[in-house]
C-alpha cells in the first residue's frame, strides 16, 4: 500500500500552532489530590474530549488508581489473538480490542501534547506506560517539555518511541510480529517512517486498525457515505479517484463466495453482484445492514478477517483527498 502522505507542511504546521496555543504554558507531571479522587474512566473521557487542557491526567505518578506497568500487564495479556473466520475453516490474527485501545490511548496522549506545543523530553520506553483495570493508560517518569516553536522532528520522534513501544508489549505478549494484521503494521509502519507532517496526526491517533470491533460497522457505514454517496453527490473525481484505489479488485467476489456465510449475502441480492469496486462496497454494506439474517454477531469480524485491508484504504484515501475529519470517525474508538 503505497503511502504518500507528503500533503502540505505548511498547512500541518499552521494547525498545530492553533491547537497549541493555549496550553503551551502549563507544566506537566504534578499530579494534585483533587485529580486522584476522580475516577478514571471520566479522566480519560475528559482527555478525549477536551482539545484545550492542560493534559495532567495523562501522567499520573501516584498508585491511587492501582496502576500496574504495561510489561507485567502484557505478560498476562495476549494483545494478538487468533479467532476463526466464520464461514471458513480458516483462523487470522487480530489484535485485541484492549490491545487496540492502549494503542490509541498513547498516540492521543502524545497527540494532545503536541497540540499544546509540548514534545517528550526523553524516548517513550515501555517502563513509562501503566494500565489501569478500568483500560485508562497513563505514563509515568515521562515528562514533555514546551519549545518555542511546532517541531515535526519531534512530532516524528515521539511516534517511532511508540511504535518500538508497541511492538515490545505485542511481542512481550507473546505476540509473533509476523502475524500482526495488515492494517495495525500499516499503523505502526506510519508511527515509524516518520515522514508524515502534523496534519497527519489526525489520521494516526484515529486510525481504523486502532476500532473496537464491535464499532467498525458503524464506522464502514460512515465512511461508505461519506465516499458513496456523500462525494458522489459533490465531487465525482474524489469519489472516483477513491474507488480506483481500493484493495482485493481481482478477487473479492471469489473471497465473498468462497465464505459460506457472507456467500449468502451474494446469492441472496436482487441486483447481482459485479466484479467491480463500488460493488466490494455493496457488498459489504449489505451484509453489514442485515447482519441479523446472519445468525451472527461476529459477521464484522468475518468482513475484518476476509478484506483487512479495506477499511484501512477507505480511511487512508479519504484523509489524501481531505475528506477524514468531517466523518466523525474520532468519536468512535471509545
Ligand atoms: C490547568 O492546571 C492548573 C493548575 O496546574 C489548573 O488550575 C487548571 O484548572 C488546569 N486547566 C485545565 C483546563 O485543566
Ligand atoms: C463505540 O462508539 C460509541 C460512540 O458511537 C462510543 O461511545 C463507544 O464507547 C464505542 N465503543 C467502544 C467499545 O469503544
Amino acid at each position: 500500500m503505497g503511502n504518500t502522505l507528503g500533503l502540505g507542511l505548511g498547512v500541518g504546521l499552521g494547525l498545530g500552532l492553533c491547537a497549541g496555543a493555549g496550553a503551551v504554558m502549563q507544566q506537566a507531571a504534578a499530579p494534585n489530590m483533587e485529580h486522584l479522587k476522580r475516577n478514571t474512566e471520566a479522566l480519560v473521557t475528559k482527555v478525549v474530549t477536551s482539545r484545550h487542557q492542560n493534559n495532567t491526567e495523562d501522567i499520573d505518578e501516584s498508585s491511587a488508581e492501582g496502576l500496574r506497568d504495561a510489561m507485567s500487564y502484557a505478560k498476562e495479556n495476549p494483545m494478538l489473538i487468533q479467532v476463526p473466520v466464520l464461514g471458513t475453516a480458516r483462523k487470522f490474527w487480530r489484535l485485541s480490542d484492549k490491545a487496540t485501545r492502549i494503542s490509541r490511548k498513547l498516540a492521543l496522549i502524545l497527540w494532545n501534547y503536541h497540540k499544546a506545543g509540548r514534545y517528550l523530553t526523553a524516548p517513550l520506553k515501555v517502563s513509562n506506560v501503566w494500565i489501569g483495570s478500568t483500560g485508562s493508560v497513563k505514563l509515568r517518569g515521562a515528562s514533555f517539555s514546551p519549545k518555542g516553536f511546532i517541531s515535526i522532528e519531534r512530532v516524528r520522534d515521539d511516534y517511532k518511541h511508540l511504535s518500538k513501544v508497541l511492538i515490545l508489549l505485542i511481542k512481550t505478549s507473546g505476540g509473533d510480529i509476523d502475524n500482526l494484521p495488515p492494517d495495525y503494521w500499516e499503523f505502526l509502519m506510519l508511527l515509524g517512517r516518520g515522514t508524515f507532517t502534523m496534519k497527519d496526526e489526525f489520521f494516526i491517533v484515529n486510525h481504523v486498525a486502532l476500532l473496537p470491533m464491535e464499532n467498525r460497522t458503524e464506522v464502514f457505514l460512515m465512511l461508505h457515505d461519506r465516499i458513496v454517496n456523500y462525494l458522489g453527490r459533490t465531487d465525482r473525481a474524489k469519489k472516483k479517484k477513491i474507488l480506483c484505489n481500493l484493495p482485493y479488485k481481482d478477487n473479492w467476489l471469489d473471497t465473498a463466495r468462497a465464505n459460506e456465510v457472507i456467500n449468502k449475502g451474494v446469492v441472496k441480492v436482487q441486483n447481482e453482484y459485479r466484479r467491480t469496486p463500488i460493488d466490494l462496497l455493496r457488498l459489504n454494506r449489505n451484509v453489514r445492514c442485515h447482519m441479523h439474517q446472519y445468525n451472527s454477531n461476529n459477521i464484522e469480524e468475518t468482513l475484518y478477517c476476509e478484506w483487512p485491508e479495506l477499511l484501512m484504504v477507505m480511511e487512508n484515501m479519504l484523509h489524501l483527498v481531505g475528506e477524514l475529519v468531517d466523518t466523525g470517525i474520532e468519536n468512535k474508538f471509545g
